[in-house]
């Protein structure tokens, strides 16, 4: 049967999500990313219907659905629809939730500095980890009025960091669940819609900057420099293309490990997890000899904590 209902719809690329996910929950996932893409996933799969001969384009939608409950791999669309760029791109790398760390958060504050903090997260998926950490920086700015946290977020180009950086949209239903009402007034503003969106206090706090690991700056930035940075479940992605020349790979890979390094202040910070799948041997070895050489460590699971030696 064919629908034209956005929640059936939502339903049906979450249960496809869950798949590939196995055991991890996506559902709240699944309400952000359909909310910001929904047209998007829908003209891929519209795409996918004319290229298979599909009419009207809408019947995709059940042939899908069918294909997914029945866990038919070989199913033409399912094999079309996992290997859509877009769609993989919107919920493979992508996927996180929310308050992930909340052990190592708590450590992090504790150890920071006196007087500013300056944040660098490195990857940042649909926003979910930056109000995760936000969520705790708030804590402590009720605690003392002249703490004032600055986050500088890094991600490469994508269609979704874009998204964050100007009109993200995020479900009221799933945030109310993760944050306090005071961080939902403070960082948050409701559209026709009751859809929530940052604020512009939200905005002030934070910096976008679409860097790409693989392709970091040349010149050392000697403006700023970080008390801490993060980099949580990203180090993984850091994998030759196919047909990369290794060697390439592997100067690709120490040129962002160095601009890593060269972002921390002297006693600065850096938090490292890579829980969600293993990185790649010499990206592994490469944090091993870099960072120890560097840094004295510090393990709250999942993290890998360097703290820059002052020099
Ligand atoms: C799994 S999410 C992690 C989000 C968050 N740090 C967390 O742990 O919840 C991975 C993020 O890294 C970004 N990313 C992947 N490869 C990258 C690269 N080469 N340079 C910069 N960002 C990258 C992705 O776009 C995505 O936002």
């Amino acid at each position: 049967m064919i629908t034209d209902d956005f929640e059936k719809r939502r339903e049906i690329i979450t249960k496809f999500a869950e798949l590939g996910a196995m055991m991890l929950p996506v559902e709240e996932f699944m309400h952000i990313v359909f909310l910001n893409f929904h047209a998007e996933i829908e003209a891929e799969l519209f795409t996918i219907a004319e290229q298979h001969q599909i009419e009207p384009k809408n019947e995709i939608w059940s042939i899908f659905e069918q294909a997914v409950d029945q866990c038919d791999f070989d199913h033409p669309i399912l094999q079309a629809v996992f290997s859509n760029t877009l769609i993989r791109q919107l919920i493979g790398p992508e996927y996180t939730i929310f308050n992930r760390y909340p052990k190592v958060y708590e450590y992090l504050l504790r150890k920071k500095p006196a007087g500013e903090f300056n944040i660098a997260v490195i990857g940042c998926s649909y926003g979910q980890e930056i109000m995760s950490m936000l969520k705790c920086l708030h804590e402590e700015m009720a605690k003392n009025p002249d703490f004032s946290p600055k986050i500088d977020i890094f991600n490469k180009p994508t269609s979704i960091f874009q998204k964050v950086q100007t009109n993200i949209r995020y479900p009221e239903s799933v945030l109310k669940k993760h944050l306090t009402p005071q961080q939902l007034a403070v960082d948050f503003t409701v559209d026709e819609h009751g859809s929530l969106h940052f604020s512009e206090a939200f905005y002030q706090r934070m910096g976008f900057y679409e860097l790409d690991l693989f392709d970091v700056p040349h010149e050392p930035n000697s403006t700023k420099q970080y008390d801490l940075l993060m980099i949580h479940n990203v180090l993984q992605y850091l994998e030759p293309s196919e047909g990369q020349d290794i060697s390439i790979f592997q100067q690709q890979a120490e040129a962002a490990f160095q601009w890593i390094v060269q972002q921390v202040k002297p006693s600065g910070m850096v938090s490292i997890i890579n829980e969600s799948k293993k990185p790649n041997d010499f990206v592994a070895e490469l944090q091993d000899r870099i960072f120890n050489q560097h840094y004295a460590c510090t393990i709250v699971k999942p993290a890998y904590l360097y703290t820059k030696q002052a020099i």
